[in-house]
């Protein structure tokens, strides 16, 4: 088997990719078959990569896991093609190592604008055959029409089970262990809808700001980044029917009916379900930090969102009635990505007053640490009087399973590798999350929604609480 990382000098191969498959040869779950080529346009001789792999691994590796003896074993399956993308005769390189008789993994760790061109040198060269896989990473184009046009070039030469669409959240034990939550337990289910639940808020905050890619972000922003795939992967997740079986089809089936079930967004209605930010100066852990603007690559003018947040429908009848919010941020407060269900209250109190009765709230944390908290209510041990007590049922998965995480991208190249479709995105959900995402754009240019500025440090800017307070709510923002 080859895998051939085009764009492997490059940031996502060198932090990712490289290590996730070292991790793999270091614990002998790559056949012995499998040889590594990166693909870039420097001039690099095979001996000068390997050199290039071997310093970023001990950039990129845990100490602990970094054994030069292993190292140096991984790096002779690594090997470097020098191919620029733009020269179709370059490919030919490829041509005289392999045939479309091998098992062929192309892996396009690059921008998306190159995708289509690296596919049809690819098949100029008659190397692509019923074995060949290709790799793509989210975000799969722009806006709906340039991922049609993405997927319709790659559709060309590969059939839908030849292509694997990177969204790397799906990779991620905690949010696969949202499947076992709601599918593995009959407690859940039963209340798991608008019988129960009064609204749900999934968050993604990060600390980190744009590491060296501002140019790509300044283009992107926050919607298309990280709200156009990752949340809505998450919201789906969360949202969808129970599948009838825990393979591929039966759950992106199900995934695309919550994407088709989101009702769009209309300007007139963008001021109370929707607030964009972008950060100015502050502080991250006493850490100065500065504001967007001012980072390399990004224009001094730019009008680019760092944060959204918004509320969401879903117009079904498990879900008629709940709002759904859903927030994303860098460079906020800390890093956290969790899930709060939040349920309604008891139908009839018969406590007394004085006895404070809380809302029950699930909440699901799936970075950095991953846990499943459920906050209930007790009866507060007194000599008299019967007064209650919120406290929480809590799981930290760490006091049950040490060191058996796989990384997100260990985890997607072993279904790679062994040819498992689950846990990557089908063409129609892709195109059905990028309709959502268009029309939310259109909303926010016809509104002229305004950008709201926030400290970086902080939770967001505080138009952000008043759209969750409408709901009489407010986002988990507290402190474990
Ligand atoms: C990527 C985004 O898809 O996800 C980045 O492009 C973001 O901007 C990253 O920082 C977050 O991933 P994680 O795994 O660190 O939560």
């Amino acid at each position: 088997m080859n895998i051939f990382i085009f764009g492997g000098t490059g940031d996502l191969a060198q932090r990712k990719l490289l290590p996730a498959l070292y991790r793999h040869f270091k614990a002998a779950r790559l056949s012995s078959q499998v040889k590594v080529y990166g693909i870039g346009s420097s001039s690099l001789d095979i001996l000068s990569y390997q050199q290039e792999v071997k310093n970023k691994l001990t950039i990129n590796l845990e100490s602990i896991e970094y054994e030069e003896s292993t190292v140096n074993r991984f790096l002779e399956i690594i090997s470097y093609i020098k191919i620029d993308f733009n020269i179709n005769k370059d490919f030919d390189s490829l041509k005289k190592i392999t045939s479309n008789k091998d098992r062929n993994l192309f892996y396009l760790a690059v921008s998306p604008i190159f995708y289509t061109l690296i596919a049809d040198s690819l098949n100029n060269q008659s190397i692509i055959g019923s074995l060949s896989s290709i790799i793509v990473e989210k975000p799969i184009g722009n806006d709906l029409q340039s991922s049609i046009d993405i997927n319709e070039s790659l559709a060309l030469y590969f059939n839908e089970s030849q292509i694997f669409r990177i969204d790397h959240y799906l990779g991620k034990e905690a949010v696969q262990n949202l499947l076992a939550l709601r599918f593995g337990n009959i407690l859940f289910e039963k209340i798991w809808s608008n019988v129960a639940v009064d609204h749900v808020q999934i968050t993604v905050a990060e600390t980190l700001g744009l590491e060296k890619r501002g140019s790509y972000y300044d283009q992107t922003g926050a919607i298309k980044d990280m709200l156009q795939n990752h949340l809505l992967q998450i919201l789906c997740l969360v949202a969808m029917e129970p599948p009838t079986h825990i393979n591929s089809e039966s759950i992106r089936d199900e995934k695309l009916k919550v994407l088709r079930s989101l009702r769009p967004f209309k300007a007139n209605e963008t001021s109370d379900h929707l607030v964009i930010g972008q950060y100015k100066d502050g502080a991250i852990n006493s850490k100065t930090i500065t504001s967007y603007i001012d980072e390399i690559g990004v224009n001094q003018e730019s009008n680019t969102e760092t944060f959204v947040a918004l509320k969401l429908w879903i117009d079904n009848w498990r879900w008629s009635g709940v709002p759904f919010f859903l927030r994303t941020g860098k460079r906020m407060a800390e890093k956290r990505s969790e899930i709060v269900i939040q349920f309604k209250s008891v139908p009839h109190n018969i406590f007394d007053s004085k006895s404070k009765q809380k809302d029950n709230q699930l909440i699901i944390r799936l970075q950095p640490e991953e846990s499943i908290k459920l906050k209930i209510m007790i009866k507060k041990p007194s000599a008299s009087g019967f007064h209650l007590q919120e406290l929480p049922l809590d799981l930290l998965f760490d006091d049950y399973y040490e060191d058996d995480h796989l990384d997100a991208y260990e985890r997607l190249l072993m279904d790679i590798i062994e040819n498992k479709p689950s846990l990557f995105m089908r063409r129609d959900e892709v195109e059905e999350a990028w309709r959502f995402t268009d029309q939310l754009v259109n909303s926010i240019s016809e509104s002229e929604t305004s950008l709201a500025k926030y400290n970086a440090g902080s939770w967001g800017p505080s138009s952000s609480d008043l759209l969750i307070a409408n709901q009489n709510a407010k986002w988990n923002n507290e402190e474990d």
